[in-house]
């Protein structure tokens, strides 16, 4: 005789579950986090363990603390895996930040290789940035589906320490790549130039603003496709014209009113990668100035001065993104789709381009995964900390980081 469990979970049932979660996809009203915290709090089958991984996204987590190592379950392919700092080892450092280190590891059981964010609680707290911190977070988990957005494994703490398991990105930082060559043709910039655009203009239809598009954030994948990265400074529940104040970051390619601290929205996004855009055509930020409170003025007061050597159509996309005016800035109405159809992008066939279907116009130079020659030797030199993943405790200080409940 079967035995009957109290609340089977059929085929049909999973269908409706299934069609419900879809339709509310659809609608863009969640992203697929808050999804799942409201089925934990509405629907009993989030309890049950395989419409749970049913439903997950690939890449996103849930956290179980109750152990003595911090542990985090992920569905990759297909198999429930569980990660703790102990899984890995640390291999070199490959970026720093104020608030810890980006380390290159291997999964000790799956041999693959990570980029793992480690940052130090002690350091989060004193400088209150819990708030960026759990942001992060919370973006990567919603970001699960875009080509050009690095994508989250893992996330779990430690007693002093937060992991944020992620893509590594071996292609290294494409400003790496820049200051090799100087400038990129126009062509070689058009194509990241896009790529950018459809990962910004993704995150803005989930009501994200990016807000840091600085040249260290902006990673090349094996192939040489663009990875954007660390979501530390997003700002997300921007809609419509919805405006924000607040903000922290570096100054080259911020915007004239977040300069000024006056309000902003998601076109900070379009000013900053025309900021990007002019260093990869000219070799340097707009407003350039060795002294750096002349730039800042130079970005808030001076006419925009774009040399010859650029397209007519190259001059006139900068000139549209780099508008004080954010107003009248390209992208203030229709978003993305207006860059989409300025004439500089005429050759770029949008939806081959998120397929990836467009060749890169330069493929990283790698012996393998481990090769770290496009890494800038100012991290690789730095000494990895010894006690990552050694006896480290489980801890909570962060509720929600590696738990979600
Ligand atoms: N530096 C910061 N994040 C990185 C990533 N995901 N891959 C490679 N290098 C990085």
């Amino acid at each position: 005789m079967v035995k009957k469990t109290k609340n089977p979970v059929t085929y049909t049932k999973m269908k409706g579950i299934v069609s419900y979660f879809a339709a509310l996809i659809k609608e863009r009203k969640f992203g697929s986090a808050d999804l799942l915290q409201k089925l934990g709090t509405r629907h009993p089958i989030y309890r049950h363990m395989d419409a749970e991984c049913f439903l997950r996204p690939e890449g996103s987590s849930v956290c179980d603390e109750a152990g003595a190592a911090a542990l985090c379950f992920t569905r990759t392919t297909q198999e429930l895996q569980r990660a703790s700092a102990a899984d890995f080892d640390y291999l070199k450092v490959i970026g720093t930040g104020s608030f810890g280190k980006v380390l290159l590891a291997r999964h000790r059981e799956n041999d693959r290789y990570y980029a793992v964010k480690v940052l130090k609680k002690q350091m989060i707290l004193k400088k209150n940035v819990e708030g960026h911190v759990m942001c992060e977070r919370s973006v990567l988990l919603k970001t699960v589906n875009h080509p050009f957005l690095v994508r989250l494994h893992f996330s779990f703490q430690t007693r002093d320490r937060l992991y944020l398991v992620l893509d590594y990105a071996d292609g290294g930082e494409l400003f790496y790549h820049l200051q090799k060559e100087r400038v990129f043709t126009e062509s070689r910039a058009r194509f990241y130039a896009a790529e950018m655009a459809s990962a910004l203009g993704y995150l803005h239809s989930l009501h994200i603003v990016y807000r840091d598009l600085k040249p260290e954030n902006i990673l090349l994948d094996s192939a040489g496709h663009v990875v954007l990265t660390d979501f530390g400074l997003c700002k997300e529940g921007i809609v419509g014209r919805a405006t924000t104040r607040t903000f922290c970051g570096t100054p080259e390619y911020l915007a004239p009113e977040v300069l000024q601290q006056r309000e902003y929205d998601r076109t900070v996004d379009w000013w900053g990668l025309g900021a990007v855009l002019h260093e990869m055509l000219y070799g340097l930020p707009p407003f350039y100035s060795a002294d750096r409170m002349v730039m800042l003025s130079n970005i808030m007061f001076q006419p925009l001065v774009l040399k010859a050597g650029v397209s007519k159509a190259g001059r006139d996309l900068l000139n549209r993104l780099l508008n004080r005016d954010r107003a009248k800035r390209l992208g203030a109405k229709h978003d993305v789709a207006e860059l989409q159809h300025h004439s500089f992008f005429s050759s770029i066939r949008w939806d081959d381009l998120v397929a990836k279907k467009i060749k890169p116009p330069f493929v990283p130079s790698l012996s393998g995964p481990d090769d770290l020659t496009n890494i800038d030797p100012a991290f690789t030199n730095l000494p990895v900390p010894q006690s990552l993943g050694v006896c480290e405790d489980a801890g909570m200080t962060f509720p929600g980081f590696s738990y979600m409940s």
